[in-house]
Parts: C-alpha cells; sequence; structure tokens
C-alpha cells in the first residue's frame, strides 16, 4: 500500500483495501487487456463529447486505459491518480499522457489547466476519503474551462446515493445537466443500479 501519511483524511481506496489490492488492480486490468476486454466504453463517450485534440483530465485514473484511449485517440490527456503503483503502471502501459500522483481533494496542476473536459470513471467518487466528495469534484471543476464539464460514473450500493451525490455537486458549485445508466447512454431511472452524471457550473 502506498504511504498516506501526510493526507489530511486518507482515501477509501487505501483504508478500505489491504496491501496488495493496488496490484492486484493493475494485474486484472492487464489480464482483460490481454484477453481482448473492451475497456474502451468510458473512452468512448468522453470522445464523442470532447472537442478534437481536447485537454482532458482523467481524475482518478488508475492504471489509465481510460487516459491511454483517449490519448490514442488524439487529445492531450493529464491522468492523476493518488495511489502510486497505479500511477507507475499507468505510464509503463499507456505512454504519452502526462500521469501524476496527487489526491483530487488537493488538486492543484497550474499550469497545466484549464481542461475542456474532466472525467471520475470507475467509481472513483467512491474511493475518495469520506466527507471530501464536495472538495474533489470543486478541486476538479476549479480546473476547467468556464464551460468546461465533468462526467462522474458510479455505481449505486456503495457509498452514494443519487440524491447524497447530487447534495455534494450542489455543494461544489456545480449542477447536474444529464444523466444516464450507462456510458452508452441509456437512460437514468430511478432503479437504474449506475449513473453517469454530466456536470457544468451551477
Ligand atoms: C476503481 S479505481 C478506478 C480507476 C480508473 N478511473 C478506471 O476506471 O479504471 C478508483 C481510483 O480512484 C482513485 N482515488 C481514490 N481517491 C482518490 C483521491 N482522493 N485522489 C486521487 N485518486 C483517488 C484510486 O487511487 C483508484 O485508482
Amino acid at each position: 500500500m502506498a504511504s498516506v501519511q501526510g493526507m489530511t483524511s486518507t482515501p477509501r481506496w487505501f483504508s478500505e483495501n489491504d496491501e496488495n489490492h493496488s496490484q492486484w488492480y493493475i494485474d486484472r486490468f492487464r489480464e482483460m487487456a490481454a484477453q481482448g476486454a473492451d475497456l474502451a466504453g468510458e473512452a468512448r463517450l468522453i470522445d464523442a463529447m470532447a472537442p478534437r485534440g481536447a485537454h482532458v483530465l482523467d481524475a482518478g485514473c488508475g492504471p489509465g486505459r481510460l487516459g491511454g484511449e483517449l490519448h490514442q485517440r488524439g487529445h492531450r490527456v493529464v491522468g492523476v491518480d493518488v495511489d502510486p503503483a497505479l500511477i507507475a503502471a499507468a505510464g509503463e502501459d499507456h505512454p504519452g499522457p502526462e500521469w501524476l500522483v496527487q489526491n483530487l481533494a488537493e488538486l492543484d496542476l497550474a499550469p497545466r489547466e484549464p481542461f475542456d473536459l474532466a472525467v471520475m470513471a470507475g467509481n472513483v467518487i467512491c474511493f475518495v476519503a469520506p466527507g471530501t466528495e464536495p472538495e474533489v469534484l470543486a478541486a476538479v471543476a476549479r480546473h476547467l474551462t468556464p464551460d468546461g464539464v465533468l462526467v462522474v460514473g458510479f455505481g449505486m450500493g456503495r457509498t452514494l446515493t443519487v440524491d447524497e451525490f447530487d447534495a455534494h455537486v450542489a455543494a461544489a458549485g456545480l449542477r447536474v445537466e444529464q444523466r444516464f445508466a450507462t456510458w452508452d447512454l441509456k437512460p437514468w431511472t430511478a432503479d437504474a443500479d449506475f449513473a453517469v452524471s454530466v456536470l457544468r457550473r451551477a
């Protein structure tokens, strides 16, 4: 497990997983990629939403499958994650984007901002430190252009309901512009098990 010394609060990614979890996660995605699994569903949506050659922030990028795909599609990608092991794997497996170790709650990417679009895929918002959801959303949004968009996907039954998420969105000075149940835009309903939310400044 990576050191979390100095963090004001510890992301669930560290506090709720054991020391082998980062390598397990890296290996799992490497195996899926080797088997030819489709790991680019989120990237296809982000690519469709973004201008060509967009400046994209992959926030909570993990081992880099999404940012790597967006780089392949011609975008200028910065990937940020709090887990140094995952950032190292991203650099090995997906050269091209800039991969950085940072805590999203204290994100400071000067002078790289502004970004046209930021994405938090793979339940990132469920793995931040408890209570830091609004500051994470606000910190990522601060790095966007004035009409930039933040896309957040997370599953139900983890740490957040949609109502709780929406309260964090409002507290971060954002609004939900659109919501879907899947990354291929199936309509969202109250009993959906996943939510993909498109956020903009309120
Ligand atoms: C399930 S993984 C998803 C990784 C990647 N987005 C994907 O979809 O493949 C959740 C990620 O959130 C990251 N994370 C959790 N809290 C974070 C924080 N405060 N700052 C940066 N990254 C964080 C974890 O380190 C982990 O890589």
